[in-house]
């Protein structure tokens, strides 16, 4: 579409929900791209590995995708429905977004609505699902052919629509699931792992309209090493090694709901140990969602709209509250991503309904930027739309060039091209307003020093390019997620403290090369042992991500 084509459009549908001459003022440069027409399979789970590749599932349980199985890779299936078969179509994928190619994978077991994150080596591991896949734990190793590596039993009882955080000790902590009202860890190592912990928040946080109305929990690991968890207006900070609720937060204001069907979504904002912070505050943003009989009503063939609101909270504070405000658009399964900026890109979802099958209007085409520093009548830029509507299973992740991947929706039990919001096989790429400048004018990072290992605290340099000089200069380190059902589990990003070596960013003595002493965080409980991706950022400008890795010594 042309760039003034779609600028039209942003604007006639921005003046839906609030007036014109606001709406010219707050549409950004933005834009869309679309990679792949079909890669065969719906992306309702993403997750980018350390090697750049981005590895994609659906559910298997949906019948034939567009994408055939090399006929050795048939897949032995035990569903309900068909007790043993076999499938020859793949319903995952890697995809490369260096050049678009795409490789089909092996799933035998069902990973409808499962939960995931990346091991401290670079292994994705993948927990629960529905059916023959309840209690799956599966492996996906970055190498040149791999393929997924399924661990029956791995869980200890089935999980459908869990969440899944990494933990300061590299150990990945596995929350709740349909009528789960507890937690475990994997890998399991220890005689501790193998135990279930019980977790009554999450059954104090249910209702019954038809379903549970609290699934996948937003999960995220405060600073402290306690988890926060929120289900629908209600969250705790938790002590999972005890067991014990360490703060009751209050109530969310507004009585909406935020968590599927009702699906709002939550990011930590990015937390910042500049002047060598080690005891850094925490906030928390939730936006979206329904209010709680929206997905009863919508089963009924009546769409509310979804709600505008969003809400920070102050977790490290003795007596946090929330501080309320409005998206400039009602969003309800929108997803929460956050850039190497520290901002925070809401996108994909619909402006009415709710998640489930089939019962979502007016899909949001725009996608949102919320600047958490700014004031905050300024914090969100409206976003060029896409022409796509993304609703129900689908999906977005950052990539490390600063691009985002947006693919899947699927509110349909099948694959059908022949419906209201057919089955959407197409991956696009959305370039948030910095990817606009030229790309010269886009710092590079040149070399980091000792290398790209580093232990907690540990001294590095930073060597980067370009082409002018910056006002204001800040250190990224984006935590990968596991993405699916709107929320972004384990995402995560670090503003890291640095000093700049010579005056006036003048080291080399060469124009344009600057040279940084960073430091890595301190503790393992600001960023969990692993893969990240550092950015160096000028005056709003990242550089394309270099893949580090924290180790305990
Ligand atoms: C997927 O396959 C169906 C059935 O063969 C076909 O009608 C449809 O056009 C295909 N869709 C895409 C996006 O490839
Ligand atoms: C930063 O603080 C830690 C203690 O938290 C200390 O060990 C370290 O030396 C400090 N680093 C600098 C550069 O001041
Ligand atoms: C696709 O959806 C339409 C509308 O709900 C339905 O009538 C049709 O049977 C579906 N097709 C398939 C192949 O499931
Ligand atoms: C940068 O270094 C060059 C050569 O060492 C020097 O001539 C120049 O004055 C320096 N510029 C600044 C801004 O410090």
């Amino acid at each position: 579409m042309e760039a003034k084509t779609s600028v039209f459009l942003a604007l006639a549908i921005c003046s839906l929900f609030i007036n014109l001459a606001q709406c010219s003022q707050l549409i950004y440069q933005s834009k869309w791209k679309l990679l792949k027409r079909s890669i065969g399979v719906s992306a309702m789970h993403m997750a980018l590995l350390p090697n750049d590749k981005v590895i994609i599932f659906d559910r298997t349980d949906a019948g034939p995708s567009n994408l055939s199985l090399p006929q050795e890779n048939c897949a032995r299936v035990h569903h309900q429905s068909a007790h043993e078969a076999t499938d020859c179509y793949a319903h995952s994928v890697e995809f490369n977004p260096a050049n678009r190619d795409f490789r089909p994978l092996t799933i035998s077991t069902d990973t409808w609505c499962s939960s995931g994150a990346l091991s401290q080596d670079g292994v994705l591991i993948q927990s629960g699902g529905y059916d023959d896949g309840y209690k799956v734990v599966r492996y996906f190793k970055p190498c040149l052919d791999c393929d997924w590596i399924e661990e029956q039993n791995g869980l200890i009882v089935p999980r459908w629509y869990a969440s899944n955080q990494v933990l300061p000790d590299g150990r990945i902590i596995v929350v709740g699931g349909r009528f789960q009202f507890n937690y475990e860890f994997i890998p399991k190592t220890s005689t501790n792992d193998k135990k279930l912990y019980q977790l009554p928040f999450l059954e104090e946080t249910m209702h019954l309209p038809k379903v549970p109305n609290n699934l996948y929990p937003f999960l995220h690991l405060s600073t402290d090493g306690n988890l926060f968890i929120f289900a629908n207006d209600r969250a705790i900070l938790f002590d999972y090694v005890h067991n014990k609720v360490v703060t009751k937060f209050p109530v969310m204001p507004g009585g909406v709901s935020r968590n599927y069907p009702s699906t709002g979504s939550s990011a930590l904002l990015p937390i910042s140990l500049v002047g060598n912070n080690s005891s850094p505050s925490v906030e928390v943003l939730v936006c979206g969602g329904t209010f709680p009989d929206s997905n009863v009503k919508a089963n009924a063939g009546i769409y509310m709209p979804a709600s505008k609101s969003c809400g920070r909270l102050i977790i490290t504070e003795k007596n946090p509250n929330w501080e309320m405000e409005e998206m400039p658009i009602n969003r309800v399964m929108g997803d929460m991503i956050l850039l190497p900026t520290g901002d925070v890109l809401i996108i994909n979802g619909a402006a009415s309904g709710t998640a489930g099958w089939a019962v979502a209007r007016e899909p949001v085409l725009n996608p949102v930027l919320y600047k958490p520093n700014h004031e905050k009548t300024g914090r969100f830029e409206l976003m060029n739309p896409t022409t796509i509507p993304r609703l129900y299973h689908s999906t977005a992740h950052l990539l490390s060039d600063g691009r985002v991947l947006v693919g899947g929706s699927n509110p349909n039990v099948n694959y059908n091209f022949t419906t209201l919001y057919p089955t959407e096989l197409s991956l696009e790429a959305f370039y948030p307003p910095y990817l606009s400048t030229s790309s010269k004018s886009r710092p590079s990072i040149n070399s980091i020093k000792p290398g790209v290992d580093l232990t907690y605290l540990q001294k590095f340099y930073l060597g980067f390019k370009t082409n002018y000089v910056p006002d204001k200069i800040y250190v990224t380190m984006v935590a990968p997620s596991f993405t699916t059902h709107s929320f972004a589990m384990n995402q995560r990003v670090l503003v890291l403290d640095f000093s700049q070596v010579g005056k006036n960013g003048n080291l080399s003595g060469s124009k344009g090369y600057i040279n940084l002493e960073g430091f890595a965080p301190a503790r393992p409980e600001l960023a969990p042992p692993g893969y990240y991706l550092l950015f160096v950022v000028c005056d709003g400008i990242p550089s394309r991500g270099m893949w580090v890795r924290i180790k305990k010594l």
